[in-house]
């Protein structure tokens, strides 16, 4: 991707841009997802679109250079990257956001932190960001790192709608050290918010994508039809006992209702 630490006037940024060897579409997963991980309730750092111009262009890594044009920017949070440890996660203030967090990455199909298929994909413990706070030794869970939702970093295509996507059952995010941590009560909350997903908001999020990016109308509406279609498949789901046991730990399956 090029992920470039930048300083601006007030902080420092990571910076991704067009030119980036991923695509323009990668862009667009970045910014769709993490406005819909913001709106799910997750810590996200703070983001922007900046416009890149063509005097602040620079290369990038392995002959790429950034081209001008809409980036997506986030603001520097103070913190570390996951190491895979169970201590880690004992030590957040938000431990809850495991659960909501694993719910998300399977909504959004995100298979850049912890892949369904291990076969084809390893697990990446640098999009699990830990950021510092106040409190010496605690630490805040943040989502980091959206350009491989929806269709695994694939440019974004009417085919996004395909049934099998938006029924997809394989489970996204689920770290095995995660596993004790998923909460019977924060399911039940992420399938109330799932249930509550509009298409209206979908397409307010995916109507924002800058033209520049270039995902084709009949890509964007697939792309709000699966995110649409997912978030009721995944409240179906929670309601009927997912993850299962097999797939995590001890805890017992969500009931709706009273
Ligand atoms: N807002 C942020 N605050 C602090 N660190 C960040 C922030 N954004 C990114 N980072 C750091 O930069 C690294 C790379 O960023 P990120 O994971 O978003 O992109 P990437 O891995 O280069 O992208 P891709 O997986 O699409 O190639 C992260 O693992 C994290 O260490
Ligand atoms: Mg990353």
């Amino acid at each position: 991707m090029g992920t470039t630490k930048v300083k601006t006037d007030a902080t420092f940024g990571y910076l991704k841009a067009m030119g980036n060897r991923q695509g323009p579409h990668a862009l667009a997963s970045e910014f769709v997802a993490s406005s819909l991980a913001k709106w799910f309730g997750l810590t996200v750092p703070e983001f922007a679109l900046f416009d890149l111009t063509a005097d602040a262009c620079f290369d990038l890594p392995r002959g790429a250079r950034t081209q001008p044009g809409p980036a997506f920017v986030s603001r520097h949070t103070p913190g570390r990257t996951w190491q895979g440890s169970a201590t880690e996660l004992r030590d957040l203030e938000n431990p809850t956001d495991i659960t909501r967090l694993m719910v998300f990455d399977t909504w959004v199909r995100n298979c850049d932190r912890h892949p369904p298929d291990l076969a084809t994909r390893k697990p990446n413990y640098a999009n699990v960001y830990l950021a510092d706070t106040d409190r010496p030794g605690r630490s805040r869970l943040l989502a980091i790192d959206h350009t491989h939702c929806f269709d695994a970093g694939r440019d974004l295509s009417e085919r996004l709608s395909d049934i099998a996507k938006v029924k997809d059952e394989a489970t996204y995010g689920l770290f095995p050290a995660f596993e004790p941590f998923i909460d019977t009560g924060e399911l039940h909350w992420c399938m109330s918010l799932l249930r509550s997903v509009t298409r209206e908001l979908v397409d307010a999020v995916v109507a924002r994508i800058p033209s520049r990016w270039e995902v084709d109308p009949r890509a964007a509406v697939a792309l709000a039809a699966q995110i649409h279609g997912r978030a009721a498949f995944i409240a179906d789901r929670i309601n009927s006992g997912w993850p299962a046991r097999t797939a995590a730990g001890s805890h017992e399956p969500a009931t709706e209702g009273g």
